[in-house]
């Protein structure tokens, strides 16, 4: 069929409009283009299709530079101009936040270099490619450009994760991995095993941190608590502004990445790292709280506890602007100010951004 199609939606894709009115889920279309799709799944409401001519290109429409793109599911956006990719993730940030957060957002998505080469972690299906959209099915690929190791590591098992970073690599297979990486951020060093977490773009644990010590301004003797905590990346920070008087808690589900975050801050004893999930019951009173989730986000549970904490300031980093707008309503419900919400695209490429909130509570 042939389309004329709006906005973006989640998932990177565009929207249109059937004749018989039904909505589909364009992928491989940029806003405004008529193009003549494939119909992949059709259901009773909406249909899936992907481009297979541009009859209308954007004007932001560029050759993609990878060979595998629209086969290998791994980039949304590589057929977009960087320009047009920040205008797209603002779009996507502007109407999260006005539908889930209902608030208006008028901010930009800062654009963070590299914006190829950038992923310090790749997972391989099989060690030799990656899954296409929305499937199982492995597309082999020989070079993955927006990857920092480019070659596959070869088939070593059905999930190959490679972390790249700093000149160092360090692979874990199924799971399993040994060794690491010893990454340098700012005036500290990192140890993440292989298979750990580490931020995925290369510039983006610089660029956190920064943004994240800014917004709190961490003073001596202040306690803090880093939820989510990964392999201790706040809560070295914070621990090191806060000096022997203060404290810092770090929470983290994953015992490989607390092994990590215990050695990342050995040489400041006032951080202590608790393995556990984030629950309303693990939250101790603090000055100051870093939180950083996964995509679900910190859930109403937590943030409604988080709210009753009533820190002097928060600073949510979240890599889900739906997750994220859900949970700001739960805080702005309660009083609390958003002083500031900032957009990076630390994903170039593809449909995603990250963003950071600092709140404060009401006086
Ligand atoms: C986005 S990462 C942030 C890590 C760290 N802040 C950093 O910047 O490197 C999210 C972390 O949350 C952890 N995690 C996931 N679910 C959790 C839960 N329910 N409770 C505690 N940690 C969890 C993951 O293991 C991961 O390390």
């Amino acid at each position: 069929m042939i389309l004329t199609v709006g906005g973006v939606g989640a998932g990177g894709i565009c929207v249109a409009r059937a004749e018989d009115g039904r909505v589909v889920f364009v992928r491989g279309a940029l806003p405004g283009e008529t193009v003549r799709v494939e119909v992949q799944s059709e259901g009773a409401r909406f249909l899936r299709a992907t481009v297979v001519e541009v009859l209308s290109a954007s004007e932001g429409r560029v050759e993609p530079p990878c060979r595998w793109f629209g086969t290998c599911g791994g980039c949304d956006w590589q057929h977009a101009s960087p320009a047009l990719q920040l205008s797209l993730k603002a779009d996507v940030v502007r109407e999260q936040m006005s539908r889930v957060g209902r608030f208006a957002w008028d901010g930009l998505v800062e654009p963070v270099e590299p914006s190829w080469g950038w992923r310090t972690r790749s997972q391989w299906a099989e060690g030799v490619g990656f899954h296409a959209h929305r499937s199982h099915d492995v597309v082999p690929v020989d070079r993955c450009i927006i990857s920092a190791a480019e070659e596959p590591p070869g088939p070593l098992g059905s999930v190959v994760e490679v972390m790249s970073v700093a000149g160092q690599t360090a692979v874990a297979v199924d799971g399993r991995g040994s060794g690491g990486v010893r990454v340098p951020v700012l005036d500290r060093r990192f140890e993440v095993a292989a298979g750990g977490f580490w931020q995925v773009h290369s510039a983006a644990p610089s660029v956190l941190v920064t943004a994240v010590l800014e917004g709190l301004q961490p003073q001596p003797g202040e306690s803090c608590l880093d939820l989510y905590s990964g392999v201790g990346l706040f809560a070295a920070f914070l621990g090191a502004a806060v000096g022997p008087t203060g404290s810092v808690l770090a929470v983290e589900a994953s015992s490989r990445a607390c092994a990590d975050a215990a050695r990342n801050t050995d040489d400041l004893p006032w951080v202590r790292v608790r393995t556990a999930a984030v629950t309303a019951s693990v939250l101790k009173p603090a000055d100051l709280v870093v939180l950083d989730p996964p995509r679900a986000g910190a859930g109403l549970e937590v943030t409604a506890a988080l709210a009753r904490l009533r820190p002097r300031a928060l600073a949510y980093v979240s890599c889900d602007a739906a997750t994220l707008a859900r949970d700001l309503r739960v805080l702005l419900d309660a009083g609390w100010t958003l002083t500031s919400l900032r957009a990076w695209d630390l994903y170039p490429q593809t449909e995603h951004v990250e963003l950071l909130a600092l709140l404060t509570p009401p006086t």
